[in-house]
């Protein structure tokens, strides 16, 4: 793909920034339930997270959640897919579920298990049933690195029925109407093993996410990392000439996090240089020839 900025330029940044700066967010209110309030508290984002709007997709999710609408995050590794959904769910003063998806996860890790203890067996909701009958954004970050047959006990949760049948305990959860099921997923790692359904996909509204453009990404380096601006710019710079290599040599561009971890190596005193070959160089590549023509990019800037 080439080096676009952003997917998402048909709303002027700035207009967006300030309208949704005008609006408050709802404030988290413990539910009147104490049981629930209790599975819930640690899941409550308390404080505002530090995320950058990049174009509309602040008013675009909240669009989607006031009508329940599950959400699918699309975009590189390291990109603020991540960020963007802690940052959703403390503006909208919901609490968020995170699971982190690999290859290993069953159902039974989504759905829950029954747990042997000294009273005999006792259910344990898994995060997703605990976020469908308490009422919280349930994420599944890199949804793809889950098998599908895994991905499938999201289906009834995510189209009208809103249901998660708990098969083994012999019940049906209705979900609670703050529920909502988010999963981030990145396109580059498509192949034929690893890939979601259509089924799967065709219960979602989905948002683009790209690196964001220059002086965002270089505000958002220099927040992040507590370099000065100067050097995160030079930062984005090297960054936007290795993501014009992506499929001539590298499967994938340089992160806006690995940017932030070059950037935190240098604010600590580490020499740009070596901090560049450290952080961004290294870790992307093993061919000499790529190395070479990364290292090239950094000394330009460094
Ligand atoms: N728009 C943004 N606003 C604020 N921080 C961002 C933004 N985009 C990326 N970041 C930073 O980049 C880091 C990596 O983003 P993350 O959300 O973990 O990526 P992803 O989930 O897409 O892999 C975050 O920890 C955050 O510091
Ligand atoms: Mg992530």
């Amino acid at each position: 793909m080439p080096n676009r900025p952003t997917m998402r330029t048909y709303a002027p940044r700035r207009d967006t920034v300030a309208r949704s700066a005008a609006r408050q967010p709802a404030a988290y209110r413990p539910a009147a339930d104490h049981a629930t309030a209790e599975v819930l508290a640690p899941y409550v984002i308390r404080e505002e997270p530090y995320y950058l709007a990049v174009a509309d997709e602040v008013d675009l999710y909240e669009a989607a959640y006031s009508v329940r609408m599950p959400m699918m995050l699309k975009g590189p590794t390291g990109c603020g897919k991540t960020r963007f959904v802690e940052y959703m769910a403390w503006k909208l003063g919901k609490p968020l579920i995170t699971v982190s998806c690999n290859e290993d996860m069953t159902a039974s890790d989504l759905v829950g298990r029954f747990l042997l203890d000294a009273d005999g067996t006792r259910w344990q909701d898994g995060p997703l049933a605990a976020a469908a009958r308490h009422g919280a954004i349930c994420y599944l970050d890199e949804v793809v690195e889950a098998r599908q047959d895994t991905t499938v006990v999201i289906h009834p949760l995510t189209d009208a029925r809103r249901v998660l049948p708990l098969e083994k305990k012999g019940e049906l959860i209705e979900a609670h109407p703050d529920f909502q099921v988010v999963i981030s997923y990145n396109p580059g790692y498509q192949s034929l093993m690893k890939d979601l359904k259509q089924s799967t996909k065709q219960r979602f509204g989905a948002l683009d996410f790209n690196y964001p453009e220059h002086e965002v990404e270089a505000e958002i380096v220099a927040h992040e990392s507590g370099v000065g601006i100067d050097i995160a710019k030079n930062l984005v710079h090297i960054a936007e000439r290795a993501r014009n290599l992506k499929g001539h040599g590298l499967d994938e561009g340089l992160s806006t996090r690995m940017l932030i971890y070059a950037g935190s190596l240098i604010a600590n005193g580490v020499p740009a240089l070596a901090a560049c070959r450290v952080a961004l160089v290294r870790p992307i590549t093993d061919d000499p020839d790529m190395r070479d023509a990364l290292d090239s990019a950094v000394t330009t800037y460094f």
